[in-house]
């Protein structure tokens, strides 16, 4: 242990609540670990049991306890800019457990106090949008294992992550923080973090569960959403992180469900989670998420978070009167003393304050440059050495590492690109390089004061005069122009921040007429949160490439892909529609907001958040599952993403003819190019429909090859089961797999099949495992 501290099982102990005949002498005291946890139960008073099912609340310095805006968690308590604590109970050994953003990295303070001799930063990794984009689950595993180390090293127990709600639509202010609008995706991706991050000893929190698919309202909206689409995008995801990933607790959601708060409903979080996933872990709310505590206490939400003492006094009151049942409590609280046991807090394993932040930035650096998507190459990339770079845009110069709120992390420091290509070796202009950081500056002072959960204003681009463009046109060799967007927690993008501005599309164009007239090339380069408008523009550059938020080795990043030094071989797992229309959601997007505000908001929500609601009327038509089946022409499809070479795609050898448990699928993939690269090889499934609507095709796995040489080969094979074939038949509620001809479909994307095969399932088959309905 290097100048760290050891674990406090003290603090929170003024705030212990015991009565003195309860208080047994210390040596008869039971102690967790050391006793059964029933006897340590038993040992309790209510009052501590109603302690360890409410968090320690946060109580931020200068704040009153009132003040519980913004919702974002941050505590002084154990590990300072950690969202939460638990309550320790010294006497029986019950250590505080630290629970800490978020998924692009561990969020905690970067310094503490005066204390100037040491920080404590983390590494701030891509977005998960761009993690997901790799389709490389091992490649997410590794910054689990990272991060997971972060977490572990600087004494957090628990990290609120992976955050796994669906891509519904691309204006989803927290998209940034999901990896997809496909559930295999997101499942798969979430799975691999989880198992990554929890190798290190600590717990994950697959969030938010389920349906917080934007922003708008979100502490109060219902979702209405039937139970197909609940079972097979929304729920589906989840699923598979569970099963997968086994992570030690889920974050319920703020919305509702079909009229039930997410953290009330029985149905989602006993029904669906421990009966039909057989999920054991722990359930906790977002945070001040829900409004009634028995009912939270009733459905398994285990534990409430950060805490209130309103929660406590309602809690002890329903006790009281035999509204909860003390052993609903003694249920939920065994549930937290399960989960304490795993923690380093309670094992008392050390921490050094001091991860190898150097190899995390490593790391860091290589999955942002494996998740971003080359959209567009005509002879423009990569780079060749040494050629003089027109580097433009804010963005090249100040990177926006990854999105606002609690997804954020205070990492040390972020690589612009231009520091990035002049490390590579090519020189920048020098008058760009001397106005833009400038300008910058100097706009920044300008922005009003804002809250450091709030995505900063969007400084208008530098203009970039004419004289000024040919002149860099003749002097250098290269045009680059960076696009910049953010998007934060607690709002929606906006229609204008899905578009590029006149302004941009104005700069590009001018770009391209003077460097297309010396013959030279334009990339633009997207360093954005999430999907954007790109048909109105994307014929006039030479080149495309997708950064998306790629963490603070940014510039390094982007960098890598355009000179070559990493082959780019990220593909969009979710769609870039031709206009925000196309999107299905998009026609009641965000919702409607119902008669007035909330007679029940209290805090910070009164006059805030109304009663509102929003119908998921896409139904299970989301992302590629409806362009595809509706034959709706998009930008860039699901699956979509070029290389500096290309890949052969060879015979789909099926197992059988006849599905019978499983069937065998494989693909010999084979670099046909002149550079090295790695291909994702997507298989998709056509069913039958006979019964219920399908979509034309849906993804049921993925592979990524190694890097595959050109001329070299790599085989990848799959696995389908009775489920991959199976819808969720709401009227019996189950799945069930249909007789008929069935279609394998292998795609370079969900709109570039190179290989079908047929087989047959003689019988239809029901999968049984299912509880009833969500809702109505
Ligand atoms: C967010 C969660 C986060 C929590 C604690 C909430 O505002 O929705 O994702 O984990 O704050 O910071």
């Amino acid at each position: 242990m290097r100048g760290g501290y050891s674990r406090s099982l003290t603090f929170g102990l003024s705030l212990l609540v015991a009565t003195a005949a309860s208080l047994a002498s210390a040596a008869d005291l039971p102690q967790l670990g050391k006793s059964s946890d029933k006897d340590v139960i038993a040992a309790m008073t209510r009052e501590e049991k109603v302690n360890l099912v409410t968090g320690t609340g946060m109580r931020m310095p200068g704040q009153p306890p009132s003040a519980q805006a913004p919702v974002v968690g941050n505590t002084q308590q154990g590990v300072p800019g950690a969202a939460g604590t638990t309550f320790a109970i010294p006497r029986l050994s019950i250590p505080a457990v630290v629970v800490a953003d978020g998924p692009a990295g561990l969020r905690i303070q970067a310094t503490r106090g005066d204390d100037k001799s040491k920080t404590y930063y983390c590494t701030h990794f891509p977005i998960e949008t761009l993690l997901a984009s790799s389709w490389d689950t091992e490649l997410v595993e590794r910054v689990g294992r990272a991060m997971g180390n972060e977490v572990k090293e600087y004494g957090v127990d628990v990290l609120l992550g992976p955050a796994m709600n669906t891509h519904r639509n691309p204006l989803g202010g927290r998209n940034f923080e999901y990896y997809s609008e496909d559930p295999l995706v997101s499942g798969r991706m979430a799975a691999a973090m989880i198992r990554g991050v929890q190798s290190q000893g600590v717990g994950t929190s697959a969030k938010h569960f389920v349906a917080n698919d934007h922003e708008w309202n979100r502490n109060t909206i219902d979702v209405k959403v039937g139970q197909r689409a609940l079972r097979e995008i929304y729920l589906h995801a989840f699923e598979i992180a569970v099963r997968e990933g086994q992570p030690w607790t889920v974050m319920s959601s703020y919305n509702k469900v079909n009229g039930t708060y997410t953290s009330e409903s029985p149905a989602l979080l006993t029904g669906v989670l421990r009966k039909d996933w057989g999920y054991d872990g722990l359930v906790m709310t977002d945070w001040f998420g829900g409004k009634d505590a028995i009912a939270q206490m009733k459905a398994g939400n285990e534990l409430l978070m950060p805490g209130t003492p309103a929660q406590r006094t309602a809690l002890l009151a329903a006790l009281e009167s035999g509204e909860l049942g003390e052993d609903v409590l003694d249920r939920n609280v065994a549930r937290i003393l399960e989960f304490v046991r795993r923690t380093p807090s309670f094992l008392g394993t050390p921490h050094s304050d001091a991860p190898d932040l150097k190899a995390h930035a490593a790391v860091a650096r290589q999955a942002a440059a494996e998740g971003m998507v080359l959209l567009k190459n005509q002879g423009a990339l990569p780079l060749a050495p040494s050629v003089r770079v027109a580097l433009l845009g804010n963005a090249s110069y100040s990177p926006i590492p990854g999105g606002t709120g609690s997804g954020n992390v205070n990492r040390a420091y972020t690589i612009s690109l231009a520091q990035g290509l002049k490390e590579a070796g090519h020189a920048i202009d020098a008058a760009l390089a001397e106005a833009y950081p400038r300008y910058i500056d100097d706009e920044n002072k300008k922005l009003p004061p804002r809250t450091p959960f709030q995505a900063p204003p969007l400084i208008a681009e530098l203009a970039v005069a004419n004289g000024d463009v040919e002149r860099l046109a003749r002097e250098t060799d290269t045009a680059v122009v960076t696009i910049g967007r953010n998007s934060g927690e607690g709002r929606d993008r906006t229609r204008e921040d899905f578009e590029l501005t006149a302004a941009e599309k104005a700069q590009i164009q001018d770009l391209a007429t003077a460097f297309h007239a010396q013959k030279k090339k334009l990339v633009v380069v997207l360093n954005v949160a999430g999907v954007l408008e790109t048909v109105s523009w994307r014929d006039i550059p030479d080149a495309i490439l997708l950064a998306w938020q790629p963490g603070q080795e940014a510039g390094y990043a982007i960098s890598d892909v355009l000179t070559g030094r990493t082959a780019p071989s990220g593909r969009l797992a979710t769609t870039f529609p031709v206009k925000w229309e196309d999107v299905p959601s998009s026609a009641n997007f965000p919702g409607k907001v119902l008669e007035g505000p909330d007679p029940n908001a209290t805090g910070f929500r009164a006059g805030q958040a109304r009663a509102a609601e929003v119908t998921y009327d896409d139904d299970i038509w989301v992302g590629y599952r409806h362009y595809a089946t509706k034959g709706v022409k998009t930008a860039y499809p699901f699956g979509y993403g070029l290389g500096y070479t290309t890949f052969q795609i060879g015979d789909l050898k099926l197992g059988g003819r006849e599905f019978q448990k499983e069937l065998q699928a494989s693909v010999k993939v084979t670099n046909s190019g002149k550079a090295a690269g790695r291909e994702v090889v997507q298989l998709y499934l056509s069913a039958p429909g006979k019964a219920l609507p399908k979509p034309t095709l849906e993804l049921k796995g993925f592979a990524k090859t190694k890097l595959l040489k050109p001329g070299e080969s790599e085989t990848v094979s799959f696995t389908l089961t009775a489920r991959d074939l199976a819808s969720f038949d709401a009227a019996s509620s189950s799945w069930v797999a249909e007789a008929g001809t069935y279609t394998v479909k292998i795609g370079a994307s969900s709109e570039d099949i190179r290989q079908t095969a047929t087989f047959a399932k003689t019988t239809e088959e029901k999968i049984a495992g299912v509880s009833t309905s969500i809702g109505q």
